[in-house]
């Protein structure tokens, strides 16, 4: 299989390159291949630019990395292909036809689960006009500039995430959360997982807290596990650990969940959006 001619340029920013030249649509040898998860561990996410890929051609990329995870809300997959969730805040016929608050708060993918996310594929199929950008915020910065007394206390402290801490909030605010079945809720447990985990990969230290998932540390009272979940949020998301990517046609980004949270930054009601995701299962973290 040949090679392709490509670019990886790192972006202007704490974290992000983007790939220039290559085309997915075509098979990509095993060096390629190497060269790409190379660059996503160092640069934690790869912004492809101009691909024109179909759903089954981005599963099957996304799956060269790992087992796909299929989303809770099953509602929303994109029909045919149960490892693809629809992002859009699009209405078709009175009914959502994605999930258009997908990253209101930030988060890593998944972290939810006792596996979560090793990293997410996003592909622009509809983009609006104004708005509709992601941030990225950098964990492994955010764990390497934390005060000293912050990481001293919280670096070996366990942590509960939990897919519903906030859904009934984002149910009463938005269109796009429908009531969840007993299988559904069964599906998604609190977990415990440490509040700082070592990339499998690059044996780095990362924050491994969300706003939206995270409800509290384990074995500290509740306002002493508030006041230390609300310091690491703040600190996590400074400026100088965030990327904001303006979305263009055709891009497909791929970010590390191990390295990353991220965050939708809203999308005008009256324009539209539209995404398809892909999930990638990663290890339970240490
Ligand atoms: C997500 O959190 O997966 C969606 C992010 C976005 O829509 O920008």
């Amino acid at each position: 299989m040949h090679r392709q001619d490509f670019e990886i340029r790192a972006l202007d920013a704490p974290l992000g390159a983007e790939v220039l030249g290559l085309d997915l649509a075509q098979p990509l040898s095993a060096q390629d291949f190497a060269r790409i998860h190379r660059a996503h561990l160092d640069h934690h996410v790869l912004v492809f630019r101009d691909q024109r890929i179909t759903p089954a051609q981005q599963v099957a990329f996304s799956r060269r990395f790992g087992p796909l995870q299929i989303h809770v809300l099953h509602q929303f997959a994109l029909a045919g292909h149960p490892e693809v969730l629809i992002v859009s805040n699009i209405v078709e016929n009175g009914q959502p036809i994605g999930l258009g608050d997908a990253g209101h708060f930030w988060h890593s993918d998944l972290s939810y689960k006792e596996k979560p996310s090793l990293g997410s594929f996003l592909h622009a199929q509809e983009l609006p006009a104004e708005g509709g950008d992601t941030l990225f915020a950098n964990m492994h910065l955010a764990w390497d500039t934390l005060p000293a007394g912050l990481r001293d206390a919280v670096e070996d402290l366990r942590a509960e995430h939990t897919y519903l801490a906030r859904y009934a909030e984002l149910q009463a605010r938005s269109p796009w959360r429908p009531n969840l079945s007993a299988e559904q809720i069964a599906q998604v447990k609190p977990v415990v997982h440490p509040v700082v985990r070592t990339h499998p990969e690059t044996g780095r230290k990362a924050l491994f807290v969300s706003e939206h998932f995270t409800t509290r540390i384990v074995g500290v009272p509740e306002d002493e596990s508030r006041a230390l979940l609300d310091a690491l949020f703040a600190h996590s998301v400074l400026d100088a650990h965030v990327y904001r990517h303006a979305w263009r046609e055709h891009d497909l980004v791929f970010w590390d969940n191990r390295s990353l949270m991220h965050l939708a930054a809203g999308t005008p009601d009256h324009l539209r959006r539209k995404l398809y995701r892909t999930t990638i299962e990663g290890d339970a973290p240490v």
